[in-house]
């Protein structure tokens, strides 16, 4: 990437010492009950605090959480900042306004090496429209801008891009730079290379299975879009989720595939239940009968995607097998997250469902890179520009 890097700023004289810092993170975690289920993403963000606190620079953090339509209290960002102090060994002041004279009065009073959180940027109507009112406010806060919000790279927004051509200094933070880095090795693999995707809808996910089935040496599926793809094959497939809309589509990727002389690999078994439900009695199947659903790939699929993992240089995999969620549906994401693991390949996960399963079997330590970007990620893979550093590479 052309745009300057956290590492150029700390080194030029006088580093960022005394400069309003504005951090772009994206600290959008799952909250269960009003508390962080899972941190990961507070966690990713302290590298490139720890360096700018170390260099003397007065920190503004900021972030969404969640979709609020305006202010909502139950989508503040408030335990974050708590959850950020305990995680930073050192006070995080918390700031209940985004921009404004409140805003600009808390960034104003930090000392050098102090840091505080801002409140979701959300909350703010013009930062999802990218309003340039709004660009400017926040400009207002920072003498430099630090984007290390790869989760939200693939969003045009007010802090991700309004605001970028507006603040003196700008620069690229650490983790931003790692996720592009891990990335670029599956845009430009060591073959063979293997995606798997998972997930309900082949319409969340058409654009990166067009992009990948050519690209792909083996893209292997699995989640309830596998049966879109298995009913357009011509296969029966019981009551499982179908999306009718999207055979044509579904069939069109295969066809990619085919005609690039790559594979596409489809469940050959299902566990089958006659509900959506924990409780539901469920069996292993690999013709599912009518009145029956799949709900996770079988023992034969996942030993297969796993003989694949073997093989690969290079892995990438984004979404669910099954309905993860529900214990008796989870095996196949279990199984593969720990063929994953296993694989001598470099391999990529992200997407919460994935990331959540390789925590669950605990082999985090032994996949190459864990991306905090679900979104950001697929659209990286599938080539396209990520809004968020295309601003930076301007400047
Ligand atoms: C994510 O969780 O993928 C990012 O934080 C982006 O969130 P968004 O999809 O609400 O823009």
């Amino acid at each position: 990437m052309a745009a300057p890097r956290l590492e150029d700023l700390l080194r030029q004289p006088g580093g960022v010492r005394g400069k309003r810092v504005f951090v772009r993170a994206d600290l959008n975690v799952p909250l269960r009950a009003g508390k962080i289920s899972d941190d990961s993403r507070i966690r990713a963000a302290l590298p490139t605090l720890r360096r700018l606190l170390a260099g003397g620079a007065r920190v503004a953090v900021a972030s969404h959480l969640g979709r609020p339509k305006g202010p909502s209290p139950e989508l503040s960002l408030r335990p974050v900042a708590d959850r950020l102090g305990e995680l930073l060994g050192r006070p995080v002041g918390f700031c209940p306004a985004v921009v404004g004279p409140e805003a600009e009065a808390a960034v104003g009073a930090l000392a050098d090496g102090e840091i505080l959180l801002l409140e979701n940027v959300r909350f703010e109507p013009g930062e999802t429209k990218n309003d340039p009112a709004l660009a400017k406010q926040l400009a207002r806060l920072a003498d430099v801008y630090v984007n290390d919000a790869f989760g939200t790279a693939h969003r045009a927004h007010a802090t991700t891009v309004g605001m970028v051509g507006l603040v003196p200094a700008v620069a690229a933070g650490d983790l931003l730079l790692a996720e592009l880095e891990h990335l670029r090795v599956v845009r430009e693999p060591a073959r063979p290379l293997l995606c798997l995707l998972g997930g309900a809808k082949v319409s969340d996910k058409l654009a990166v299975l067009e992009a990948l089935a050519p690209h792909a040496d083996v893209l292997a599926i699995g989640g309830a879009m596998a049966y879109t793809f298995l009913r357009a094959a011509g296969e029966p497939v019981g009551s499982s989720l179908v999306e009718s809309e999207r055979l044509a589509d579904a069939s069109r990727v295969a066809e990619a595939a085919r005609r690039a002389g790559r594979r596409l690999l489809l469940p050959v078994d299902h566990v089958i239940a006659e509900k959506v439900d924990a409780a539901a009695p469920h069996r292993v199947e690999t013709r599912i009968p009518d009145g029956w659903m799949g709900l996770d790939i079988g023992p034969q699929t996942a030993a297969l995607y796993a003989a694949e993992a073997g093989k690969a240089k290079t892995i990438f995999w984004n979404g669910p097998m099954g309905v993860f969620e529900l214990d008796p549906f989870a095996g196949g994401t279990e199984a593969v997250a720990r063929a994953v693991a296993s694989s001598p390949a470099t391999s990529v996960v992200g997407g919460g469902d994935s990331l959540a399963a390789v925590a669950k079997v605990g082999v985090g330590n032994r996949i190459t890179h864990l991306s905090t970007g679900g979104g950001a990620s697929l659209e990286y893979v599938q080539g396209l520009e990520l809004p968020g550093v295309a601003a930076l590479e301007r400047r």
